[in-house]
């Protein structure tokens, strides 16, 4: 043989080698993350805005974000598990103590909604967070939930906050952050198909047929993203993601056999105080879009603001919509408008210790007769008094309200999520607990 023949040789033969390899490995399919059939708890767990940082230090100074102890003065409120109220971040300890509570405590869930904000702020100029911090910081919150939950029997579905790429608020198109997640998001077998490596977004199926997830990149539509322009331009990524949202919300509706969608990410488009986080373009289409597709999407799920609070979408009258507070003075005014309610938008508080830490464990139906599949139910918010917890030297996850209770219905679809409304609002003792929750009884 001369040479050129077994250099042809060698290279086939590799080739050859390498297709095997591949035909006997056969590649990840993504698929439904809850297999049919599996018995169902009808729980799923949301947490948000872990905002983990490894360079927090007992006793520092709050206006040095708790990295460096004042001369000689140690600050008794930065305590070994979070500085409350500060612009400190996590603690490792608390983060630590809440994957203990959850592994613990939280068995019996069927999947896991994380909107995201792992990484800490990147507020202290004598400590700038780096392309490292970024990175050890997914990477450390994936092992979290891994010590936590076999992912294989309990799936987590993560997405992107604002503090999670590489520039804080600045998400671009096809930004670095999307393959560097898809790699380390890589046990989870998430359907991170092309949509995601381009945009940050994606839809994930987590029962067949019955319950799908469109987790979105809400730093498309955040109004401090400088680098991306409204929805009004059809070129801006907002625009882009918005008719890849309709297009996927009216395959659903399309379907016609009740399969619902929940809808995550990490900015809401209302901040607690009711002003607006989305751009302003991307704001109106968006409740316009959830009001029309109302019938399909189960549940809205969100963090950032740190606030607990629920919105309701209601109609504004020729196919525009708005949104009611449950705090809304008007509330009670706009009885009829509630019993319309399209969608609940339901904002979790956070981990990070702006107020109490706190998560939540959603009671969803999985029965498919008196509602939907997917319809909430109910959920329970688990809460830590920080101030006890740091004097004690100790956290106690302990259960802080159970909604049906506040407010008073059993069913948070649309009308249920007007009912719960016009509850709070009517309801002077109900009204008190819901402001007090708001900022996790802190
Ligand atoms: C993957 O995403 C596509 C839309 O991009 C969706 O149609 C499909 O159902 C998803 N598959 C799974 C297994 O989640
Ligand atoms: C589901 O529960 C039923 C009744 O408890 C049991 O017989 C069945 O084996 C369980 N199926 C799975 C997949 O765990
Ligand atoms: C007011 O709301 C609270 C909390 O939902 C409930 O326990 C109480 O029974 C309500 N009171 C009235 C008069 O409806």
């Amino acid at each position: 043989m001369g040479w050129i023949q077994s250099l042809t040789c060698i290279t086939t033969c590799v080739l050859l080698l390498q297709q095997s390899v591949v035909d006997a490995v056969p590649m990840n399919e993504p698929r439904a993350l809850v297999e049919r059939g599996t018995n169902l708890t009808g729980k799923f767990l949301h947490i948000t805005d872990i905002h983990l940082d490894p360079k927090y230090l007992e006793g520092a100074d709050p206006d040095t974000y708790c990295h460096r102890i004042k001369k000689n003065k140690k600050d008794k409120d930065t305590g070994k598990y979070g500085a409350l109220g500060t612009r400190c971040d996590s603690p490792t300890a608390l983060v630590q103590a809440t994957f203990n509570f959850l592994k613990k405590e939280i068995k019996d869930i069927d999947f896991i909604l994380y909107t995201g904000d792992t990484v800490r702020h990147d507020r202290d100029d004598d400590l700038p967070v780096t392309k490292n911090d970024v990175l050890n910081g997914h990477k450390s919150v994936m092992k979290y939930f891994r010590s936590a939950y076999n992912i294989k029997n309990i799936p987590y579905v993560p997405t992107i906050g604002n503090n999670d790429g590489f520039n804080h608020n600045d998400v671009v198109k096809n930004d670095k952050i999307f393959s560097t997640l898809k790699s380390i998001w890589k046990p989870l077998d998430l359907n991170l198909t092309s949509s995601f490596t381009s945009g940050g977004y994606y839809v994930q199926d987590v029962v067949p047929n019955k319950l799908s997830i469109i987790n979105l990149n809400s730093m498309y539509f955040f109004k401090k993203n400088d680098e991306i322009s409204d929805c009004s331009s059809s070129t801006s990524p907002g625009a882009i993601q918005m008719k890849w949202l309709e297009r996927n919300l009216k395959f659903y509706q399309k379907k016609n056999n009740n399969h619902q969608v929940y809808l995550m990410g990490h900015v809401p488009p209302i901040d607690d105080d009711g002003s607006k986080l989305y751009k302003s373009k991307c704001y109106s289409q968006y409740l316009n879009l959830l009001g029309k597709y109302g019938s399909v999407i189960s549940g809205h799920f969100t963090g950032h603001t740190n606030n607990d609070n629920l919105n309701a979408v209601i109609p504004e009258g020729k196919g525009k919509f708005t949104y009611m507070a449950a705090d809304d003075k008007e509330a009670s005014g706009v009885k009829a408008s509630l019993a319309k309610t399209y969608v609940g938008l339901f904002n979790a508080p956070s981990i990070i210790p702006v107020h109490n830490p706190a998560l939540r464990v959603y009671t969803y139906d999985t029965q498919g007769k008196d509602y939907p599949f997917g319809t909430i139910r109910d959920w329970e918010q688990y809460y830590v008094d920080l101030k006890k917890a740091n004097k004690k030297g100790t956290v106690k996850y302990q259960l802080e309200y159970r909604a049906s209770e506040l407010y008073n219905v059993d069913h948070f679809d649309g009308p249920g999520i007007g009912q719960a409304i016009s509850h709070i609002a009517k309801n002077k003792s109900a009204r008190k607990l819901y402001k007090e929750y708001a900022n996790v009884s802190a």
